[in-house]
């Protein structure tokens, strides 16, 4: 069994952004600048804000974080979304999710410049990206795609199931596993909660991507002998034995399906973590198209 350890892997991305940064140091051009966008103070939201701003001073990157009441309206968040979209300064920017229940997600994704949208959660970018066009991938399935490119995770004709359909995650993957690319070719399948005899399909896969946030749902008697498991699971689950008071479950029972496995991945340290790397690598992506290369 081989550990996808999406620490080190992100950890030599973050490297090679900063070496280019250096590099753009060095030819007195600016640096590249992330702000992001953080409404209310759900604990989970703010420390993956903070890993985040963290991760940009790690690479030489200038980063802005924006912090907003609970109570802001709608029309409060769109009025920030455009002064950011008109910053010269801002090469890039994300508006952390969930959002509070009073503001509508549908509209706030679509008030972000798409060339400002390194989250790709903008339609335009998600259209590109379906139709085979340059456009910025998602943090989370871009991470994906760089980890089995970087293990060699062989992906061409294999059956691929993806457990969960959400915009961030399982509905971006499954379109960019079937897609002409290194880690694609794949011939893929999409469940959800209403998908009857999951475990028919699970048992057949032979690379399993979990993105559904329920703790440790796939188990050993679910996947094959071989089977390529990537688990994007990060739910807390309340423990009164951490200081914390919780622990970080992902959505595959590790412990047990490693043993069947050939590659797998850790939670934490392994999706979680590349994500940002992603997030970075999309940001120096957005400065250099604003430069004109
Ligand atoms: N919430 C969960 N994942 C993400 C992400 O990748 N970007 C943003 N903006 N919010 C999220």
């Amino acid at each position: 069994m081989t550990l996808l350890d999406g620490r080190k892997v992100s950890n030599d991305i973050k490297n090679e952004i900063a070496a280019h940064v250096q590099q753009m140091k060095e030819r007195g051009e600016k640096v590249p600048h992330l702000a992001a966008v953080l409404v209310g103070d759900d604990g989970a939201s703010l420390t993956y804000v903070g890993s985040k701003v963290k991760a940009c001073e790690r690479v030489g990157f200038e980063s802005t974080l924006i912090r907003l009441p609970n109570t802001t309206t709608e029309s409060e968040l769109l009025d920030k979304i455009r002064e950011l979209n008109e910053d010269d300064a801002i090469d890039g920017f994300i508006v952390q999710l969930p959002l509070p229940k009073q503001i509508d997600e549908q509209k706030v994704l679509m008030a972000v410049d798409p060339r400002k949208d390194v989250d790709g959660f903008h339609p335009e970018n998600f259209g590109k990206i379906a139709l085979d066009m340059e456009g910025f991938i998602p943090a989370t399935p871009f991470g994906i795609l760089q980890l089995l490119e970087r293990f060699q995770v062989e992906t061409k004709g294999k059956h691929t199931l993806v457990i969960g359909r959400s915009h961030i995650v399982g509905r971006p993957m499954s379109i960019l596993m079937s897609q002409k690319r290194k880690a694609g070719n794949s011939t893929v399948t999409i469940a959800h909660s209403h998908t009857e005899n999951l475990a028919e399909f699970t048992k057949k896969a032979d690379i399993i991507i979990a993105a559904l946030g329920i703790p440790e749902f796939l188990t050993e008697a679910m996947v094959k002998e071989g089977v390529v498991v990537i688990d994007v699971g990060i739910t807390r689950v309340p423990d009164a034995s951490h200081p914390k008071g919780y622990v970080i479950k992902g959505d595959v029972d590790f412990e047990n399906v490693s043993k069947k496995a050939s590659f797998i991945t850790p939670v934490p340290g392994g999706v979680g973590p590349m994500t940002i790397a992603m997030l970075l690598q999309n940001t120096l992506l957005a400065r250099k198209q604003r430069m004109g290369h």
